[in-house]
């Protein structure tokens, strides 16, 4: 009797949550400035299950060799070892909570695939620490909005915040049109009949990449024309620079798509949507370099195969993930390694 007490005491500390990843269907290098996204959370997790410790975090991780283990509350996220771990110290600091968990974590997602397995394990570790800690449940934007400042702190990385806002507050079903300005989040059905896949290309890490780069760019653009996410193309004309004009010019078409992708996802026009894919390629490609040549010829593959609307790579670039948009019917068995993905509910508590 006293042992089966003390199992099932135990067994009911365990915590368990959830984060989906995501994959954005059009709309990329806009979120920083402001822009317009077209992402949606997919059916692939990481998961945290853990009971509370107090001022210490010790996690253990079925992806990565070596555990975390580190003081709360933290002084330097960035300094943690191993670095997978800087994005839980990130979010520990955040919310400068002292007491913390002990667990596990795995992931469906593959890790540095742009499919946002970063955001995950951010939301996973916020959702965690407000549990063990019993503070009142964030709303999704909260939650958002304390992982992305997070990892800029752990990472360097100035990452806008369409990853942990799409993760946050994903909806069965649908695409989530974002606008990162006023932070409106407003579902948009995909029609059953459209077949989702994402094509793993390669491993790629945006702390050595050259995306702040590109977020350094676009603010000196803004310098000369105004908000981009407001700016028309004829104004980006005006910028004598021409790295920085080609920069302003994906901005602006991108946002400009983005929009008009939404109508046409409304509308059930998948070819309008798929032509709006491909050209988003280009732009990533041509204007504001993001893309790398194993990427392009995936895509050119994927865009050629039948029943194909369309297919881009998405997120941040230099690797990761391909997009492709089909129809239910069409055979991808030539895209090697594509997965098919669904549109799912955000990040939450499971048990
Ligand atoms: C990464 C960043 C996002 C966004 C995309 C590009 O995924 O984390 O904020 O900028 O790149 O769209």
């Amino acid at each position: 009797m006293f042992i089966y007490m003390f199992i099932t005491t135990n067994m009911s500390a365990e915590i368990v949550v959830r984060s989906p990843g995501r994959v954005n269907l059009i709309g990329d290098h806009t979120d920083y400035t402001g822009g317009m996204v077209l992402p949606m959370a997919i059916d692939r997790y990481t998961t945290m299950a853990a009971q509370p410790l107090e001022a210490a975090i010790q996690l253990t991780s079925a992806d990565q060799p070596d555990d975390l283990k580190c003081e709360l509350p933290l002084v330097d996220p960035a300094a943690t070892t191993p670095t997978w771990g800087r994005y839980v110290t990130g979010v520990a600091h955040q919310l400068q909570v002292t007491r913390g968990f002990s667990g596990s974590v795995s992931t469906t997602l593959p890790l540095g695939g742009g499919l946002s397995s970063s955001a995950a394990l951010e939301l996973s570790t916020a959702l965690m620490l407000c549990q063990v800690n019993e503070l009142p449940p964030p709303t999704s934007l909260e939650l958002a909005q304390l992982c992305r400042f997070a990892e800029h702190l752990a990472t360097g990385v100035p990452c806008g915040i369409m990853d942990q806002l799409t993760c946050a507050s994903g909806v069965d079903g649908s695409a989530l049109l974002i606008d990162c300005h006023s932070l409106q989040v407003s579902p948009i059905e995909i029609p059953h009949d459209v077949n989702i896949y994402v094509q793993f290309i390669a491993h790629r890490k945006l702390s050595s990449s050259a995306y702040s780069d590109r977020v350094i760019q676009c603010d000196q653009a803004e310098q000369h024309i105004g908000p981009l996410r407001l700016a028309e193309v004829s104004s980006v004309h005006n910028i004598a620079d021409e790295i920085l004009r080609r920069r302003a010019m994906h901005l602006v078409s991108e946002n400009e798509r983005v929009r008009r992708a939404t109508v046409a996802l409304a509308l059930q026009d998948m070819t309008t949507f798929g032509k709006l894919m491909n050209e988003s390629h280009k732009s990533l490609r041509d204007d504001f370099e993001v893309s790398t040549n194993q990427m392009d010829e995936a895509v050119r593959i994927a865009q050629q195969t039948p029943g194909v609307f369309g297919a881009r790579m998405t997120g941040g670039g230099f690797g990761g993930c391909i997009v492709i948009v089909a129809d239910s019917s069409a055979n991808v068995d030539n895209l090697e390694g594509a997965m098919l993905v669904k549109p799912v509910s955000g990040a939450k508590l499971i048990n």
